[in-house]
């Protein structure tokens, strides 16, 4: 897999301009849409649920990459594959039954992906590895916004590509906060082929610019590969 993903967040977006802000996201050549799903509980900050989703996919035909960084998902899997998700990706750290919890993904004819926190050991994947489609290494704590990446999720990175590698099977690896032009040829060089973003993209003066200063910044990186 040598494309890299750009995801950008909408959490950073202007909700009352949704709308114009994903078609600028889609124009500026966006790959996916992240969409971050808190619940007050597992994080500190509740964004929106499904009613938001189902509205994002009035909205593009890109596939939205749905981050539920929430207590007891299971319970909603099926609301948020209904309101359009294309992707769920769950938390290793809100799941007791991971793998039942990937396989009903699954059923639903969704991509599953499993998110990692900063705290969580990358070997806590690996009997989950060959059944998902998709990890996310969380590179700040999730729960909000504009976070000081955290370095250690570099070598983790590293360590789940080589998983990955060695399972032999195709898997999007996944980074998440604190992604701008700076940490983003980092993480590229680490594995990371999907890159989510949300301040670096829409809170700046111009989507499009932000999107195609991102591509830029870790474009050598991806020749050396
Ligand atoms: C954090 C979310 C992220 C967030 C990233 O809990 O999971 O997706 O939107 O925002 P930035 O890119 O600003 O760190
Ligand atoms: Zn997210």
């Amino acid at each position: 897999m040598s494309k890299i993903f750009l995801a950008p967040s909408l959490l950073a977006s202007d909700f009352s301009r949704l709308a114009d802000q994903i078609a600028q996201a889609e124009e500026g050549g966006a790959d996916w849409l992240h969409l971050d799903v808190m619940d007050g509980h597992f994080v500190p900050n509740i964004s929106f649920g499904p009613l938001v989703v189902r509205a994002a996919r009035k909205c593009t035909k890109l596939p939205l990459d749905t981050h539920l960084m929430i207590e007891n998902p299971d319970e909603y899997l099926e609301a948020f594959r209904d309101a359009g998700s294309d992707h769920i990706i769950v938390h290793q750290e809100a799941c007791t039954h991971l793998h039942r919890t990937i396989s009903r993904i699954k059923e639903l004819g969704a991509k599953a992906g499993v998110a990692i926190n900063p705290a969580t050991s990358a070997s806590t994947l690996n009997d989950v590895l060959p059944d998902v489609d998709l990890i996310l290494i969380m590179s700040v704590n999730p729960g909000f916004g504009g976070q000081k990446f955290i370095r250690g999720s570099l070598k983790k990175l590293r360590e789940v590509s080589s998983m990955i590698k060695e399972s032999g099977k195709e898997i999007f690896l996944e980074v998440d906060g604190g992604i701008d032009p700076v940490t983003a040829p980092q993480v590229v060089e680490a594995g990371a082929n999907v890159l989510v973003a949300g301040t670096a993209v829409f809170s700046t003066q111009g989507i499009k610019q932000a999107i195609t200063k991102l591509r830029q910044s870790y474009k050598t990186k991806q020749k050396n590969l």
